[in-house]
């Protein structure tokens, strides 16, 4: 059997960066598909010979013909689809919104579907804002009374990749992080504890928007999920839920305060918890896949804080995003 050809979407995003990494660290072959010609992100955590054995082919996921066309021309095997808008955005803007998420999604389908069968499998970035606001650990069946466009948009693509299966036989799994972080993460409703990271390196105060419990995961872990989900030979349509640890923001900003002493009081937070479940159950997509990675807050901010007090050693830290 010849070698799988993955397609990443979003692959100059946050998450995409990190599956990047991760494909090409098992010497697999990967085609970047992005908006933005900008590959910053990718290189924040690897260096430039590491990135340039990675095609890259600049692209609007709204676009259906061209996004069919890459995946006719480079013959993918295998379909990360990370492109995407994120809450604020969608808010904003939900026309976009709903072009880019969900349009942009059909589009990977149908790609798919035009495949003749080329095409494996499909792992897509959905979220744990296909759920609306709970108090305790959620299965993936309570999905549902979303509070965002962006989880009515993600909760919509779970469905379509439903009528995709029944229709067309195409295989795919949805995965549902909550708050990611690591170095790269820059945007977003959940990205102020990443933030607050970078802050404490460089010394300056940090607000995080939010408090309470929520369900922190590894980038690192998230891309590993979410290859093995391209990667698995699972029939049908997916949709897990993607646990990481679920930890109160006091606890990661104490954390924090251990790494880097000198930024203790710097870093505060609301008391409110986001209207999202603070745990997301994970024993589906464990059944379902196998045990799925998992570092611990202590190891993951610490791998996190060390990166970018690197990058601020190298004077290639971008402070930008604190600017609230
Ligand atoms: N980061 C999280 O905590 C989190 C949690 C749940 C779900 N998700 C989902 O995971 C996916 C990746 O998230 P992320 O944090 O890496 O986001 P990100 O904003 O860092 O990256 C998204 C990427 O998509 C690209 N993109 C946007 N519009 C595009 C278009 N029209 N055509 C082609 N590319 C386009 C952007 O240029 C960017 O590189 C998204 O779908 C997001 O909704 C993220």
């Amino acid at each position: 059997m010849s070698q799988p050809i993955y397609l990443v979407t979003g692959a100059h995003g946050f998450i995409g960066a990190w599956v990047v990494k991760r494909l090409l660290a098992s010497n697999s072959k990967v085609v970047i598909f992005d908006k933005s010609p900008d590959p910053h992100r990718l290189r924040l955590i690897m260096d430039d010979d590491e990135i340039e054995r990675a095609a890259f082919v600049a692209g609007d996921i709204t676009d259906g013909e061209t996004v069919s066309q890459i995946v006719e021309q480079r013959e993918i095997t295998n379909i990360i689809h990370l492109a995407g808008l994120q809450v604020p955005t969608c808010r904003v803007n939900p026309r976009l919104g709903a072009m880019v998420n969900v349009i942009g999604t059909i589009n990977i389908f149908e790609a798919a579907k035009n495949s003749g069968g080329r095409v494996k499998r499909i792992a897509y970035a959905s979220s744990a804002a296909v759920f609306g606001k709970n108090d305790g650990a959620v299965t993936e069946a309570q999905a549902g009374g979303m509070n965002t466009h962006y989880g009515a948009f993600k909760r919509c693509n779970e469905d379509n990749a439903r009528v995709y299966f029944l229709d067309n036989g195409i295989n795919s799994v949805g995965l549902r992080p909550l708050t990611v972080y690591g170095v790269g993460r820059d945007t977003g409703m959940t990205s102020d504890p990443t933030k607050a990271m970078k802050a404490a390196v460089v010394g300056r105060p940090f607000h995080i928007r939010f408090g309470g419990k929520t369900d922190f995961l590894y980038v690192a872990d998230c891309a590993d999920a979410f290859i093995r989900a391209a990667s698995a030979d699972l029939e049908g349509a997916h949709a897990f839920n993607s646990h990481g640890e679920t930890i109160d923001v006091a606890a990661v900003v104490e954390e924090i305060e251990k790494l880097i002493p000198s930024a203790k009081g710097l870093i505060t937070f609301d008391p409110a918890p986001m209207a999202l479940p603070p745990a997301l159950d994970d024993s589906a997509i464990i059944r379902a896949l196998g045990d799925i990675p998992h570092t611990s807050l202590a190891q993951g901010a610490k791998e996190t804080i060390e990166r970018f007090a690197r990058l601020h050693s190298e004077g290639r830290l971008d402070t930008s995003d604190l600017d609230q």
